[in-house]
């Protein structure tokens, strides 16, 4: 380890490892390590590290224009950037609202629902509906509709107050037995409805969910038919629908966006991570038209802002990366490699006996832990599991994105792979042997523990 750090890291317990370069899938640390990134850091490096074409385009929009203020002037790569994304007004979507990261994108989009009432003449919607399990982020708005327990617990005494959350759809963790999909769809739409009663269906702003839930429950897919009973929820009582595809979106699980697969379009959509696969901080929102239509017609100005929205050396930055990612046909590749991925996982693990679940969709795919598989029941936290899994995969040169409190908040530990969008069917072969001897690993420790 290089000397003294003055940084304050994650943890004050002990410095990571510095990692200096990467190409492709590969990272290299400073004592000459090389670990396989199987989750491009928290599935944000969709085209891999070292892209020398994003490089070049940064690097020639820093000499040409590296900053203005949004106040004064817009710019090239941010126009550019939002009518790639907004071509042919997907979902009825038409406007983009870029900032440098996924928290403020949705910070964006909790306030703009706000705003959108208020403009409507009902100032009265004071209250946002999200789901436990969840994450929307690390501001105090974000993170008071986050239903990360680990993430809130030391400041749920000074989050704001308006929000409340019901179930997710997680069916391996809370389908009944015996329950058809139909019937537990209809058992979460009657949840949402009664917290919309409970509330004062007058009184909610939106509701806000993960497509697919990424980091806090590890690749949790919704069943076919919940996301529409949700809208029609909302639709009921004049919410707005807020979708937060900033893990899942633009193109990680198979599709540009998530509700895509999910026969439902969003009122406004948080993207974040794959949109600028890292070579640069930026996320944003994207918003229907027919809320833009409201804004522009009452007060026309958006109460909201940021030094560095729309920036536009991370707006060219993300403009490079989308226009690879459509070139190189890389959103069917996703579909491709996803459903690689997915035999290998099931190929190794589905006869595990410590793996529970298999599940995710596209190339987002995590596998939960258990103790043992009848019943599931997971590890004893103390045990710490997912760190000792995250280790031993290091130990073997690859990294990969666990989590714990999985189930609730406190018990159950996943894996998340995510790989660039660039990866090989040999990588994944590589990638998933790494796997099985890390978790091989882990298990042995926590058993003899
Ligand atoms: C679904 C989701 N929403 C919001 C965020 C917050 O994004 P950021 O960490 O860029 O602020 C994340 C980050 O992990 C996320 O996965």
């Amino acid at each position: 380890m290089a000397g003294m750090s003055n940084i304050l890291h994650r943890t004050t317990a002990n410095a990571p490892p510095r990692a200096v370069s990467g190409k492709g899938l590969i990272l290299r640390l400073a004592d000459g390590t090389e670990i396989i990134d199987a989750t491009g850091g928290a599935a944000v490096a969709c085209l891999g590290h070292g892209n020398e074409r994003v490089a070049a385009a940064i690097g020639e929009q820093a000499a040409r224009l590296g900053y203005v203020h949004t106040g004064f002037f817009s710019c090239e790569p941010a126009e550019d950037l939002a009518s790639l994304l907004l071509d042919g007004a997907p979902g009825g979507l038409t406007r983009a609202y870029f900032v440098s990261d996924g928290s403020a994108a949705m910070e964006a989009a909790l306030k703009l629902a706000r705003q959108y009432h208020v403009e409507r003449g009902e100032p009265q919607r004071v209250h946002y509906i999200s789901r436990r399990q969840s994450y929307h982020g690390s501001l105090f708005g974000t993170l008071a509709a986050s239903g990360n327990l680990a993430r809130r617990a030391i400041y749920e005494d000074v989050l704001p107050t308006g929000f409340s959350r019901v179930s997710p759809c997680f069916a391996f963790r809370h389908q009944r037995d015996g329950e058809s999909d139909a019937a537990y769809v209809a058992r979460l739409a009657r949840e949402l409805d009664d917290e919309f009663m409970r509330v004062g269906p007058d009184r909610v702003i939106a509701f806000l969910a993960e497509p697919v839930v990424g980091a806090t429950a590890g690749c949790v897919t919704a069943l076919p038919g919940y996301f529409a009973a949700m809208r029609a929820v909302c639709d009921r009582h004049g919410a707005l629908l807020i979708l937060d595809e900033i893990m899942c979106g633009m193109g990680r699980t198979g599709t540009t966006h998530a509700w895509q697969a999910e026969g439902v379009t969003p009122d406004i959509q948080a993207i974040g991570k794959g949109l600028g696969g890292g070579y640069q901080p930026i996320a944003g929102i994207l918003v229907a038209q027919r809320v833009f239509e409201v804004l522009a017609q009452g007060s026309a100005t958006f109460v909201h802002g940021h030094t560095y929205q729309a920036h536009p050396v991370a707006c060219r930055a993300a403009l490079e990366v989308q226009r690879i990612v459509i070139e190189d046909g890389l959103i069917a590749q996703v579909g491709a490699m996803g459903a690689v991925l997915d035999a290998a996982l099931r190929n190794r693990f589905s006869g595990h006996p410590h793996v529970g679940d298999i599940r995710g969709r596209g190339l987002f795919q995590a596998l939960e832990f258990v103790r043992d598989r009848s019943g599931n029941a997971p590890f004893d936290p103390a045990l710490r599991f997912s760190e000792r899994l995250k280790a031993a995969a290091l130990r073997n040169g690859l990294g990969i994105y666990p989590g714990s409190g999985t189930i609730d908040g406190v018990t159950g530990d996943h894996a998340l792979l995510a790989p660039p969008y660039i990866v090989s069917a040999d990588e994944i072969a590589v990638i998933v042997d790494r796997l099985a001897v890390a978790l091989d690993q882990a298990v042995g420790e926590v058993l003899r523990a």
